[in-house]
């Protein structure tokens, strides 16, 4: 067992647990943030994704333990009293449809629009696509994400 203490969503927590703890479970089983969903538990579909120190990880590969001291952002904590854009406009584009993936892609696209966004460089349609190669959706098809990513990156 070790003790870690991480700050997630804006407040601090602190728990003793198994050194094979993943992020997922953390989040899920020890603090009941079950937005985080999880798919495949082998880095492949996505709907894990949190934000890790500002950007985006693949919560079920992720060790709780390596994450001492660590500023975690879960779908929970993304809005800011109103939702945050680009839940906005998941909404507005019809960006889900049963909503599984929702979380991942949402907290990977945010990632996205900020790092386009921190190097000066333009996010097309194609660069969105490439990018959210990581997020597999059984639902949508995916043009609407990409509709939805393209509006709330003009909004963020
Ligand atoms: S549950 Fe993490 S990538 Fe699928
Ligand atoms: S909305 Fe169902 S898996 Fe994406």
């Amino acid at each position: 067992m070790t003790n870690i203490t991480l700050t997630v969503n804006g407040k601090s927590v602190s728990r003793d647990i198994p050194d094979e703890t993943l992020l997922s479970e953390f989040l899920r089983e020890h603090l009941r943030l079950t937005g985080t969903h999880v798919g495949c538990d082998t880095s492949q579909c996505g709907a894990c994704v949190v934000h890790v120190d500002g950007k985006a990880a693949k919560s079920c590969t992720t060790l709780a333990v390596a994450l001492d001291g660590a500023q975690v952002t879960t779908i929970e904590g993304l809005a800011n009293g109103d939702l945050h854009p680009m839940q906005e406009a998941f909404t507005e584009h019809h960006g889900l449809q049963c909503g599984f993936c929702t979380p991942g892609m949402i907290m990977a696209s945010v990632d996205i629009v900020n790092r386009y966004k921190a190097e000066g460089r333009t996010l097309t349609e194609k660069a969105i696509r490439h990018e959210l190669e990581g997020n597999i959706c059984r639902c949508t098809g995916y043009h609407n994400i990409v509709k939805a990513v393209e509006s709330a990156a003009a909004k963020m």
